[in-house]
């Protein structure tokens, strides 16, 4: 046996000695913001897509369609194939990148990874603002999608692995905090540069991602790797000298975790295929967690909300102005209540906020839908919509988003990233990463054409699956909060339902 599955039998409830010293917090800190320029792009496009120069210099038939379409059914005045795509095809390269993104984050680092995400992100971003032709902007996407897939394969292992194990949560969620700052940043920058003059605001909107993209790069070349990812590459004293300094205790109190980290290092380099593997019985409950997790985050419907807050505020009434002002309110509410589960998730554990996030977010879903049906019924079409009404339905919108904040963003990223053993780590990973750029594609190109056809039933679509996603969690998905990466395989074994797939020990691995 040298398994993550066998050494982690023998033992219950280890407790690893080891402080919050300066070093690791900064450490992970500076690494978890590899998040910003998956915000930053989350929140650019949305703006970008709605300013008439963009549209008129790249996208001329759009913006002639809508300027013509005197129509007054709002549910379908932003339906365009074409304009869907700008947003989605990144998501599209990001799926792509996760899997080369794999084989570099186990063979040469999660710090190599993280490097080349900044630098292609920022060579997608100069592309974008210096853009004369369209094939530049798919040029630009696609390098953006690229930089995107290799940071978010590598940064949630990152710092799963470098932060001690009863403050992880916290520290992992910083991830989510920085792709909500990051949102939040390409919102207001949106508000600005719509209004500079001479129509090309939208070059520093897309331009503005250079710095995320730069800051990204230099931090993680000062960054160290991870003691896991030195053991993965064979450099054992290195390792371990690492593990002191981030751990702040004696040489002696390491051992007992150095050695798990050993066998696991062990374990897993026997494992030649980490994709086959992954098909194995015994990885049945992270296989379906790396796939249901992230593909269940994006039917909660945020992106419908991050992508299109300024349309969806159009819709509904609100002027230029007041629509690209109220993406800024939810990008604040966004960023703000995502502290709640930094504070929360290792205290409460990740099931509690799991479970409160999925009942408010349903309840509210609901909510926007009664309100959104009861004034623009079936056909879509309003003449006259009083204030207050705008008012409560962006109230709404911000309780239902703020759910998301403290529960399935962070969580969707944290909890993937700590429950796979070393030996199917970077693999389990991109299959998270892949699973949630293809849905989050999928959400972003067919949003504008669902809220057409289904209309305010669009949030009722929502709603049915966070009730189902609720219910997945309450009954499938165990506790994981301060429990150390190594050991975890022991929460499934305890697990009435995933105890039948995860053997007491196990010698293959
Ligand atoms: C999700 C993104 C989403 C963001 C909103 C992330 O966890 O993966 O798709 O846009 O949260 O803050």
């Amino acid at each position: 046996m040298a398994g993550g599955f066998g050494i982690e039998s023998s033992k219950k409830g280890v407790e690893y000695p080891g402080k919050v010293t300066s070093y690791v917090l900064v450490t992970c800190i500076v690494a978890a913001m590899g998040g910003l320029i998956f915000g930053y792009d989350i929140g650019i496009s949305g703006g970008v897509t709605s300013m008439a120069p963009f549209l008129i210099k790249f996208f001329p038939s759009v913006y002639h369609k809508e300027a013509l379409d005197k129509s007054t059914n709002q549910y379908c005045k932003f339906d365009n194939f074409y304009l869907t795509m700008f947003t989605s095809s990144l998501y599209l390269a990001a799926l792509v990148a996760s899997f080369f993104a794999s084989w570099v984050t186990r063979k040469l680092g999660r710090k190599v990874s993280m490097m080349l995400g900044g630098l292609i992100f920022f060579a997608g971003a100069a592309i974008n603002a210096f853009a004369l032709a369209i094939w530049m902007l798919i040029v630009g996407r696609i390098l953006l999608g690229l930089g995107v897939g290799f940071s978010i394969q590598s940064v949630p292992l990152y710092v799963s692995e470098m932060a001690p194990y009863k403050h992880r949560g916290s520290l992992n969620i910083v991830f989510q905090l920085s792709i909500t700052i990051g949102i939040f940043v390409a919102n207001l920058v949106n508000y600005f540069t719509q209004n500079i003059k001479g129509g090309e605001g939208w070059r520093y909107s897309l331009g503005g991602a250079m710095v995320p993209a730069a800051f990204i790069f230099f931090s993680a070349l000062c960054l160290p790797n991870t003691p896991n990812s030195m053991l993965e590459r064979g450099d054992k004293e290195k390792a371990r000298a690492m593990l002191r300094r981030i751990r702040g205790v004696s040489d002696k109190e390491i051992e007992a975790e150095f050695n798990d980290l050993l066998a696991a290092s062990e374990a897993s380099k026997l494992v030649k295929h980490p994709w086959r593997n992954l098909r194995k019985r015994h990885y049945r409950p992270h296989l379906v967690m790396a796939v249901l997790i992230p593909f269940f985050q994006q039917l909660t419907g945020i992106n419908v909300v991050m992508f299109y807050a300024p349309v969806l505020f159009k819709t509904i009434g609100f002027g230029d102005n007041a629509s690209l002002g109220s993406a800024v309110i939810t990008g604040i509410v966004n960023m703000m209540s995502t502290f709640v589960s930094i504070y929360g998730t290792d205290k409460w554990g990740r099931r509690f906020l799991f479970l409160e996030g999925g009942i408010q977010m349903f309840i509210f879903q609901g909510l926007v839908a009664g309100f959104i049906g009861w004034k623009f019924g079936l056909t879509g079409q309003v003449t006259d919509l009083p204030k207050w009404y705008a008012i409560i339905l962006v109230v709404f919108i911000c309780v239902y988003v703020s759910a998301f904040a403290w529960s399935w963003g962070p969580l969707g990223w944290l909890v993937p990233s700590e429950i796979f053993p070393l030996e199917i780590r970077s693999a389990g990973q991109s299959i998270v990463a892949s699973v949630n750029m293809f849905m989050t594609f999928l959400v972003a190109q067919l949003f504008l054409s669902m809220l057409c056809h289904l209309k305010f039933g669009l949030f009722i679509f929502f709603a049915f699956f966070v009730g189902i996603m609720t219910v997945y969690i309450h009954l499938f998905l165990p506790e994981t909060k301060n429990i150390p990466i190594e050991e975890m395989s022991r929460v499934w074994r305890e697990h009435w339902f995933w105890k039948h797939y995860v053997p007491e020990v196990t010698t293959d691995v």
